[in-house]
């Protein structure tokens, strides 16, 4: 199904973009279908959002560009953890949140690549992913929990582990994975974490998805 989405993805690359490349199982199979059109002479200049992403796409022959050298970009493809019925998404299971959400801001387009488990009525059954700044990480947890009981969303925050201790993202912070469960309000959260000084950014994307490609086993169907 993460192949049928990426492949239905592919039919909105252009011969000459500048593309933002997501991060993640889904993202990955649409480079492995990207890189075969690159070595049939399709011509893009890929931004990745990971270190990840760019290691499989240097070992494919994808074109790597940094965002600095192409500061706007004409459509990003990326997976995501949740998304609703209004487009609103959570992000950054594979911890690549801060870079996923700089690119696609960078973007005309964002095209959401994914399977129909991903579909749910509210956010919030998955974990979201609050990426946060090493320094003061006790404060901020305090302050995301403060926000939370104000917004009458309960849940543990555990600090996301790796196999050698604390998970850091490329940008060298922490993830606190935020379980509350049901998100009503997604804005209002995405509003008030963004006012906390050590979240360096949440997996909350509003209003940044243009249409999502959903692939189910009877193929992929658009929701936008
Ligand atoms: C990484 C992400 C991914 O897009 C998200 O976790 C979905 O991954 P997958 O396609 O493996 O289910 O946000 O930070």
């Amino acid at each position: 199904m993460k192949i049928k989405a990426a492949e239905a993805a592919l039919q909105h690359v252009e011969d000459g973009m500048r593309l933002g490349i997501g991060t993640g199982s889904t993202a990955e199979e649409f480079v492995r279908l990207l890189a075969e059109k690159v070595s049939g002479g399709l011509r893009v200049q890929g931004v990745p959002t990971s270190e990840r992403t760019a290691r499989l796409c240097l070992e494919l022959g994808v074109p790597l560009k940094s965002l600095d050298e192409l500061p706007e970009l004409d459509l990003t493809i990326d997976g995501a953890d949740e998304v609703d019925g209004a487009l609103r998404l959570v992000k950054g299971g594979g911890g690549a949140l801060l870079r996923e959400k700089i690119v696609a801001s960078a973007s005309s387009r964002m095209i959401v690549i994914a399977d129909e488990s991903k579909v749910v009525e509210t956010l919030g059954k998955f974990p979201l992913p609050i990426e946060v700044n090493p320094f003061g990480l006790a404060t901020t947890r305090i302050a995301i929990e403060k926000l939370a009981s104000k917004l009458g969303l309960s849940g543990d925050l555990k600090l996301r582990k790796s196999d050698d201790g604390a998970f850091t993202t490329d940008g060298g912070h922490l993830i606190l994975d935020a379980f509350f469960g049901r998100i009503p309000d997604a804005e209002a959260l995405a509003t008030q974490l963004n006012s906390i000084p050590g979240v360096v950014e949440h997996g909350l994307f509003i209003n940044m998805a243009s249409f999502a490609i959903i692939a189910g086993p009877a193929g992929a169907r658009t929701m936008q």
